[in-house]
């Protein structure tokens, strides 16, 4: 779908990155990550509409909108991933092909961060190639929303 718009969206904390425990994120900021984001996005004839809330009520407003505004959702949720069943059902209500993301490999890590409630709605998952996750994420949404 030539010209489709994915919203890419990222929940608490990720305003942080670069600052934030670079070991485990990286040492790429969110406005390092929009703009590779941004320029990959052109290259495959796509729109990207990059968020990020520190607020799940508005996460939630953001993906009930992006059915109306957007073809395809990429979502790093954050720590809301493992807790937020109303970021599920906003996203299973989108009727959007979701694909999640994590610059961390979260089954490496705590037992707590190995249950996702957004994978129940992701076509697929990327984890643990800290910010080029988000690149092949949209390189995989460019082919799902071609197929469609
Ligand atoms: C994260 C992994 C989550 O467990 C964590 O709460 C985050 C970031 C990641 O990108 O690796 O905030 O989603």
């Amino acid at each position: 779908m030539a010209g489709a718009t994915i919203l890419v969206l990222n929940g608490p904390n990720l305003n942080l990155l670069g600052v934030r425990e670079p070991a485990t994120y990286g040492p790429d900021t969110l406005a390092d990550i929009e703009e590779s984001c941004l320029e990959r996005a052109a290259e495959l004839d796509l729109a990207v509409d990059f968020r990020q809330s520190n607020h799940e009520g508005q996460l939630v407003d953001w993906i009930q909108e992006a059915r109306e505004n957007a073809d395809g959702i990429v979502l790093n949720a954050g720590a809301y991933t493992h807790t937020s069943i109303a970021i599920l059902d906003a996203l299973k209500a989108s009727e959007l092909p979701v694909i999640e993301v994590h610059l961390s490999n979260i089954h490496r890590r705590e037992n707590f961060r190995r249950h996702s409630y957004v994978s129940e709605a992701a076509q697929g998952v990327i984890c643990g190639f800290g910010a080029l996750g988000y690149l092949l994420a949209l390189e995989a949404m460019a082919q799902l929303i071609k197929r469609d």
